[in-house]
């Protein structure tokens, strides 16, 4: 291991102590790194959309009248707080909660300013 990595290596070891017990998937343990990744809505967004939301939330007839197929849609919902507060409550998608990294990621991608 080279000396880069050591601080990283400190802060997998520290995690634990500082994780209370009762949160057992706390945000940077589920997706380590996630705070420096370039999320996208063409490299990883659109593919969350597709596999979970666009089913219903897509075609000619949308659930709630909510379109989730291009960008520009996906934005909108987003800045309304309502995209990510569905999915982070876990109603959204009604078959289950999203697990823990795909939502840090998806809140990576508001907190950098919805990069297209
Ligand atoms: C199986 C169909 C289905 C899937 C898949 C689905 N939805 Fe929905 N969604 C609905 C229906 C039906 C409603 C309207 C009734 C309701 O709110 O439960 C709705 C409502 C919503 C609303 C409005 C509710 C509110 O409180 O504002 C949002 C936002 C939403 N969906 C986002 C999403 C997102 C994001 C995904 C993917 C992660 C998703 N949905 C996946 C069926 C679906």
């Amino acid at each position: 291991m080279t000396s880069k990595y050591l601080p990283h290596f400190l802060v997998f070891l520290l995690l634990p102590l500082a994780c209370k017990k009762e949160k057992p998937s706390s945000p940077q343990s589920a997706c380590p790194g996630v705070d420096t990744l370039r999320v996208t809505y063409q490299n990883y967004v659109s593919d969350i959309m597709r596999q979970h939301c666009t089913s219903c939330h897509g075609g000619s007839s949308p659930s709630a009248g909510i379109r989730l197929e291009t960008y520009t849609q996906v934005r909108q919902l987003a800045e309304s707080g309502s995209w990510y507060r569905v999915m982070n409550e876990g109603s959204m998608p009604p078959a289950g909660k999203l697990d823990e990294c795909t939502l840090q990621k998806l809140k990576r991608w508001i907190d950098t300013g919805y990069p297209q």
